[in-house]
């Protein structure tokens, strides 16, 4: 396997998580909120999707650039992306935290958190996948292929489970949950939410209000 084979490997799983948080934030907002999903989803990303694969991809990066200073144009955009899903991460792990210690009003950090990695990493894979890999497998030469993917294999070999069971592991655990899950109904849609939120689901303005979101932005 190359180094970039092993990546876009890491993309399919990364992309079955994202699919499970897609459906956790659609149960928030019918109402079933599982706090547990989100801190495993908060984990993976942590140690799998922007930690271990991240670190493989710095790796590349380097070995990219050094090989054709032009890349640093590419990198410096894809970077500025694993800053930015970093920089969620943060936000749902401290909204995490502020759930754990009672304010409620923070699941509309989660959602908003969530919805925003998601997001990004959508954007981000394909630019990978299409554009910077290929890039890379032309310009690297064997040994240096050799070289990532022994660290890649170091890598992986420190994880806990492989990307496919951690990724399989939240799907599972989403699919779980309440066969009926209630929708909030017989309210009105509150005059906020209205140009926000109706292009997606009338009822998530609804169950935004439930959850005690305070007219943000
Ligand atoms: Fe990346
Ligand atoms: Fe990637």
């Amino acid at each position: 396997m190359t180094a970039s084979a092993n990546l876009i490997d890491n993309h399919r799983h990364i992309l079955v998580a994202l699919d499970a948080a897609d459906e956790a934030v659609r149960d928030v907002a019918r109402g079933h909120r599982s706090l547990a999903f989100f801190e495993n989803l908060r984990e993976f990303i942590d140690v799998y999707a922007d930690g271990a694969h991240y670190e493989k991809e710095d790796h590349m990066f380097a070995a990219v650039m050094a090989q054709a200073a032009p890349a640093a144009g590419p990198v410096a955009c894809l970077d500025m992306e694993h800053h930015a899903t970093r920089g969620q991460h943060d936000r749902l792990a401290a909204a995490l935290e502020a759930i754990r210690k009672g304010n409620n009003d923070a699941w509309f950090d989660v959602v908003d958190a969530t919805t925003r990695y998601v997001t990004i990493i959508r954007i981000h894979l394909p630019k990978e996948n299409a554009g910077f890999f290929p890039m890379a497998d032309m310009v690297l030469p064997a040994h240096i292929q050799a070289d990532l993917v022994a660290r890649y294999e170091e890598i992986d070999g420190k994880l806990p489970m492989s990307f496919a069971d951690a990724a399989a592991g939240l799907q599972q655990q989403v699919r779980k949950k309440p066969v009926a899950a209630p929708a909030p109904a017989g309210r009105p849609m509150p005059s906020r939410f209205v140009d926000r939120f109706t292009l997606y689901d009338d009822r998530l303005g609804v169950a935004l209000d439930l959850l005690g979101d305070v007219g943000r932005g």
